[in-house]
């Protein structure tokens, strides 16, 4: 079986599999402007593959270069992921190089529920019955007959896979159900084994924060003793308050709040970690300059101040870059955006870029 898996490589085509935590930290990209060369082609697509009474449709985004191929060649198709498609990658990135050498023809297609593909109105629970991997291989599945048609492909044209982070998973998938339809994939960062609770992430970044020196790991560590022992005590917490530009008070606050916070903190050195060195330029990444080195010459820079005011310069760094004015860590608010069930013009937690 050709199922290639790429694993220390992260596309951010998809944002990362962690979006849903780094979501709200990872500070929204600049603004591509729409490609003219890669206008938005709509496909009608089904509703639900597995419901043979069901013939529903809807419009499925997706984009086509036909500026390689030559007759004969490959098909490849970048498989869009928990987020909105962007067509810049239509001329940029690894594949297209691969395209040029081997003459192909390429296509992406936005995954359902995110960017402009919208299989319903909204996102109510109702409605995210139809938001799975399943649902979604159903429609790359759909989309390759249908294009082979339209196209005129010859018969034994070679449909090949493309996919970062959580599309990775899905181009390997797609290979795997489907071998009739994808002779190869191409999986990067594909996570293909769910693990709940998943502490080996952390233990990850700290790995990763290591290749820096041992004194910014110890240097974290130490912050957050730091950062619980103040939390103990009211001036302590209102210290807290002002060190992280809290928007409400730690005072009074719940356990899920506190949760957050934490998770919120930690999270800015994940997410830097995840997207360290990765060329996200040309997406439009306002970040890419915040690497590992970066936060990991704060943490160590004892001149700052304590390691809890070093914690602290670090998540300055990034509100700062992301352009927050305050750090928004109440659980409530967090939960209420995901409960947003707007598709049309959404970003925030809601993962729908
Ligand atoms: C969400 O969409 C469904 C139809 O799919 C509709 O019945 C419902 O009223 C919508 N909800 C809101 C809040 O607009
Ligand atoms: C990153 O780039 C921005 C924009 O050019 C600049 O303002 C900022 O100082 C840089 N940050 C670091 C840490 O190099
Ligand atoms: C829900 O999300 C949409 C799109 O981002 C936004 O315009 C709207 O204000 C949000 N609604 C609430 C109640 O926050």
């Amino acid at each position: 079986m050709r199922v290639l898996i790429v694993l220390p490589l992260l596309f951010s085509l998809s944002c990362g599999w962690k979006i849903f935590h780094l979501g709200k930290f990872r500070g929204p990209k600049s603004e591509v402007s729409p490609s003219r060369a890669f206008p938005d082609l709509w496909f009608d697509q089904k509703l639900d593959h597995f419901d043979p009474t069901s013939n529903t449709l809807w419009k499925q985004r997706y984009f086509v270069n036909d500026e390689f191929h030559e007759t004969g060649g490959p098909v490849f198709l970048m498989i869009g992921g928990e987020g909105k498609a962007d067509p810049i990658w239509m001329e940029q990135g690894m594949w297209v190089e691969y395209a040029k050498q081997f003459k192909a023809l390429c296509f992406q297609v936005e995954h359902r529920f995110y960017g402009k593909s919208h299989p319903t109105e909204n996102s109510s629970v109702k409605n995210l019955v139809y938001l799975s991997s399943e649902q979604a291989l159903a429609d790359l599945a759909y989309f390759i007959r249908q294009m082979n048609k339209k196209y005129s492909l010859p018969r034994g044209t070679q449909w090949v896979t493309f996919g970062g982070s959580y599309p990775g998973s899905l181009s390997a998938w797609m290979r795997l159900k489907y071998p009739h339809l994808v002779h190869a994939a191409v999986s990067a960062s594909g996570p293909l084994l769910a693990v709940s609770d998943f502490s080996e992430y952390m233990r990850v970044v700290r790995d990763s924060l290591a290749t820096h020196s041992d004194e910014c790991v110890s240097a974290v560590a130490e912050a957050n003793k730091q950062f619980e022992i103040l939390l103990r005590h009211r001036i302590g917490q209102q210290r807290i308050d002002k060190l992280f530009n809290l928007c409400d008070s730690v005072v009074d606050s719940s356990k899920n709040d506190i949760s957050n916070l934490y998770e919120t903190l930690a999270g800015n050195f994940a997410g830097v970690v995840q997207y360290n060195k990765d060329n996200r330029q040309f997406e439009g990444a306002i970040d890419a300059n915040i690497t590992i080195d970066v936060i990991c010459d704060i943490m160590t820079k004892s001149s700052i101040g304590s390691a809890v005011t070093r914690y602290a310069a670090v998540n300055d760094l990034l509100m700062k870059t992301y352009d927050q004015k305050c750090l928004d860590y109440k659980y409530e608010n967090m939960i209420n955006e995901f409960r947003n069930e707007t598709l049309e013009g959404a970003t925030g937690a809601g993962m729908k870029y």
